[in-house]
């Protein structure tokens, strides 16, 4: 298949790309620096420099395209519509990236027992979004309702993302940051408590259900998650990997100032509990990496 991909340097993006070029899939992915083309390139995928802003670019490369799978910006809804206006008709597959903070609390550092499946948009009335997370909630209904417009429409709506990337950017964003905090403040923190717990789910599966999706999958909301952990896990594994003290509560008012009030609140504060059932029985899902605990040990250890 000809595949148009957003996003391709990107972490998600890059590893979904080097997946579908693996399975034999003929890959153009989009870049604002044409610096990375040639990054691109090693990695068998014909690079496209140009922005998610410019509406004609994109246009022309999904019409030219048997899929498009947007993974550069989970928030720009200029680049959804313009995908779906130009794959109206086509009964093609767009598949559209989303992320589970848009299931995220207030939480705080405090845990929840309220657990979405990805039936969760089926039902009117089921979910609220925090007022944060309205809008990215808006652009993957936008996505799904392109169904109606001929469009064989997906929104993989990924947890904490964790692994090496197969693309150019090899790192993904939680897990990160939070050990460069704890280098920086030399033991691991958490918000509050840090009995918030997110659901995750390791890049090699991620890329392995993408590819479902595209090959097999008859569009709908997906949750990508094979796991989760409360922060106070997640970070005193990091403090034992970095050989750090175990990990402290973070007042929210001080993480908020060192991470901003989205990042503070709805990245790391929160609980996003998410089961990717429909993931499982629709197309196959059967996630095979390592767990987050494992990783971290091996990706972190030794300092
Ligand atoms: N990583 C996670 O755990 C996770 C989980 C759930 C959801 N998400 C969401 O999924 C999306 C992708 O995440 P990621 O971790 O792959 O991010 P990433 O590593 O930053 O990759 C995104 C890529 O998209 C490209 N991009 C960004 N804005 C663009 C624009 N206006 N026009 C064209 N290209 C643009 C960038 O490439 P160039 O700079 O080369 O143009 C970048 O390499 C984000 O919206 C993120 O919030 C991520």
């Amino acid at each position: 298949m000809k595949i148009f991909i957003t996003g391709a340097s990107g972490y998600i993006g890059g590893s979904v790309a080097r997946r579908l070029v693996a399975a034999g899939h003929a890959v153009r992915g989009l870049t604002r620096d044409a610096a990375k083309a040639g990054g691109l390139a090693r990695l068998g995928i014909a690079p496209v420099v140009g922005s998610l802003d410019d509406a004609p670019l994109l246009t022309a490369e999904a019409q030219a395209a048997d899929a498009v799978i947007n993974a550069a910006d989970s928030d720009h809804r200029g680049a959804a519509e313009a995908l779906i206006a130009a794959l109206a008709g086509s009964g093609r597959a767009l598949i559209h990236t989303s992320g589970s903070s848009i299931m995220a609390d207030s939480a705080a550092g405090e845990a929840s027992d309220v657990i979405y499946d990805d039936t969760v948009f089926d039902l009117p009335g089921r979910f609220t979004p925090v007022a944060e997370k309205a809008a990215r909630v808006a652009i993957d209904r936008l996505v799904l309702d392109a169904a109606g417009r001929g469009v064989r429409a997906s929104v993989l709506c990924n947890t904490l993302i964790y692994g090496t990337g197969l693309g150019i950017a090899a790192e993904s964003v939680q897990v990160p940051t939070l050990a460069a905090i704890a280098r920086r403040h030399g033991r691991p923190r958490h918000v509050g408590r840090g009995r918030n717990i997110w659901s995750n789910v390791h890049i090699d599966d991620v890329a392995a259900l993408y590819l479902a999706a595209l090959e097999r999958g008859a569009g709908g909301f997906f949750f990508v998650e094979s796991g989760e952990a409360s922060f106070h896990d997640l970070t005193a594994s990091l403090g034992a990997a970095l050989g750090l003290p175990p990990p402290a509560p973070w007042p929210i008012a001080e993480a908020v100032a060192e991470l901003g009030y989205t990042r503070a609140l709805f990245s790391y504060g929160s609980n996003s509990r998410v089961r990717g059932r429909r993931a499982r029985a629709e197309l196959g899902f059967a996630p095979a990496a390592e767990p987050l605990g494992v990783w971290i040990t091996r990706a972190y250890g030794g300092g």
